[in-house]
């Protein structure tokens, strides 16, 4: 049934889309694209694309169409794309989405399935100040709504918990601007060229990821 799956999680900074793009990978077994982990992950190797990045997303503005699309184009060609995949950060600008049509439309693909997660800006800054990620697996925390049972240590692999360099209010803040600025015209690009669906994200987790089991349907055994 989710033969050759495109998804596209669309909403600002901390809407939650991390967080059920991991849940939803493994429960559709397709892998979960996030170019901001992808572009982490060349800062802390410290490659030539790393040192380009890191200054512009310590900035919180969004890093250049064509190194973003050249990373999505490489990870695509890797075996486990092949059946589909959720892409969690991607695209974010309209020449972005343009480049993805051309890929997907090459590829076999139809059109993506895309989430957008409409929130209220209020309750972000305290959701992304208080975020912590696992350095081990990735797991998403939260300081005051998701805790981990031992303070700094992932529940799963006791891995260390960290706090993302962007998650300070005035960068913030820029990550905001440059999403209504650059991003948000993409929802109604998709209303045209995906099928949308709004989700409110500023539900608690649990009742977010009901609303997409209406979407991509629940686990074997509920409702
Ligand atoms: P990226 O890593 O993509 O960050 P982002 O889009 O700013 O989104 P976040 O990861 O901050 O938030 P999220 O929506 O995933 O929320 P999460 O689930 O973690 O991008 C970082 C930077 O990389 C960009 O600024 C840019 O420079 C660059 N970049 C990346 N992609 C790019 C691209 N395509 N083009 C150009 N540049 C690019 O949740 C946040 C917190 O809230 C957690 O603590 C979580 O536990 C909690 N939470 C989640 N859901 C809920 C809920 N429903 N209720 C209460 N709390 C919740």
């Amino acid at each position: 049934m989710h033969d050759r799956l495109a998804v596209i999680l669309l909403g600002p900074p901390g809407a939650g889309k991390g967080t059920q793009a991991r849940l939803f990978a493994g429960r559709l077994s397709i892998p979960q694209l996030s170019t901001g982990d992808m572009l982490r992950d060349h800062v802390a190797r410290n490659t030539p694309l790393g040192r380009e990045a890191k200054v512009v997303m310590e900035r919180g503005d969004l890093v250049p169409d064509a190194i973003v699309v050249g990373m999505v184009e490489d990870r695509l060609s890797q075996p486990d794309a092949m059946r589909g995949f959720i892409f969690d950060g991607f695209p974010r600008t309209l020449p972005q989405a343009d480049a993805l049509g051309k890929i997907l439309d090459r590829l076999g693909f139809g059109r993506p399935v895309v989430v957008n997660f409409v929130v209220d800006y209020d309750g972000l800054f305290r959701r992304l100040t208080g975020r912590r990620t696992c350095a081990l697996c990735g797991e998403i925390y939260n300081v005051t709504d998701r805790p981990p049972k031992v303070d700094g240590r992932c529940d799963r692999d006791g891995g260390e918990l960290k706090q993302r360099s962007d998650d300070r209010a005035e960068v913030i803040s820029e990550r905001l601007a440059a999403y209504d600025r650059q991003t948000r015209p993409l929802v109604e690009y998709y209303r045209t060229h995906g099928r949308l669906v709004d989700v409110n994200g500023d539900a608690d987790a649990g009742t977010v990821t009901r609303s997409l089991e209406k979407v991509f349907g629940a686990p074997q055994g509920r409702a």
